[in-house]
């Protein structure tokens, strides 16, 4: 290769070529699915953040998150003392919710069809900032009002280890590496599994920094 040549890959990001796994009967891990649409992600990104700035939140158990949030959409997750729930305002802000820039929603739709889920109307992204050492503890997402809809869940920046569960707390675990640009989809019968994140490992991203962003997008009502 000569070194021109050579120059024109130079802005190429080093993750793997687009590519998909299944993890679970209706789950599948798009590798890279993201990062076609990267420069305009990002700066749809800032904008949401500029009104709907990254906060820590309680659990109604008194603990305060490792992850920072925000959303966009028509409805946002939040926690606090009296429960999770999803709400129409920032309660920080007492405004409504960013709305979702085009980008996201595109993203999110076709990365559900790829999966086998067609029409998925995703109402709320959850905006999830990991620092190194934070992590997300095993869950089920059941805060919606139906759960027909899959879950869309996608990777930015510093690797992280996800944790693909069954449909039990105590049920065994997949460990799923997730690199800048993955997007997991789980739904149907897997909708209800159990999943979480490992604490993230110290490290640099060239795009993003200090940091882990996941956006998790979801039809809330
Ligand atoms: C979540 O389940 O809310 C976040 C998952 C992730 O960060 O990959
Ligand atoms: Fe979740």
């Amino acid at each position: 290769m000569s070194p021109d040549n050579f120059d024109l890959f130079a802005d190429v990001e080093p993750e793997q070529p687009p590519r998909r796994e299944q993890i679970g009967e209706q789950s599948w891990v798009l590798r890279g699915f993201a990062l076609p649409l990267l420069d305009q992600l990002l700066p749809a990104l800032e904008a949401v953040l500029a009104a709907a700035p990254f906060r820590q939140m309680v659990t109604p158990g008194g603990f305060t998150m490792s992850v920072a949030l925000s959303s966009c959409g028509t409805l946002g997750w939040t926690t606090d003392r009296s429960g999770y729930r999803y709400t129409r305002h920032d309660p920080q802000t007492g405004q409504p919710w960013p709305a979702m820039p085009a980008v996201f929603f595109e993203l999110a739709q076709a990365a559900a069809r790829e999966a086998g889920f067609a029409d998925f109307v995703p109402d709320s992204c959850l905006i999830n900032r990991y620092a190194p050492g934070a992590k997300m503890s095993l869950h089920q997402d059941k805060d919606e009002g139906s759960f027909g809809a899959p879950i869309v869940s996608v990777s930015l920046g510093l690797p992280a280890m996800f944790l693909f569960g069954g449909f039990e707390r105590s049920d065994k675990s997949q460990r799923v590496p997730l690199l800048h640009g993955d997007i997991v989809v789980w739904g149907g019968v897997d909708r209800l599994r159990y999943h979480g994140v490992l604490p993230i490992k110290q490290g640099h991203h060239p795009k993003l920094g200090e940091q882990r962003i996941n956006f998790t997008f979801r039809t809330a009502q």
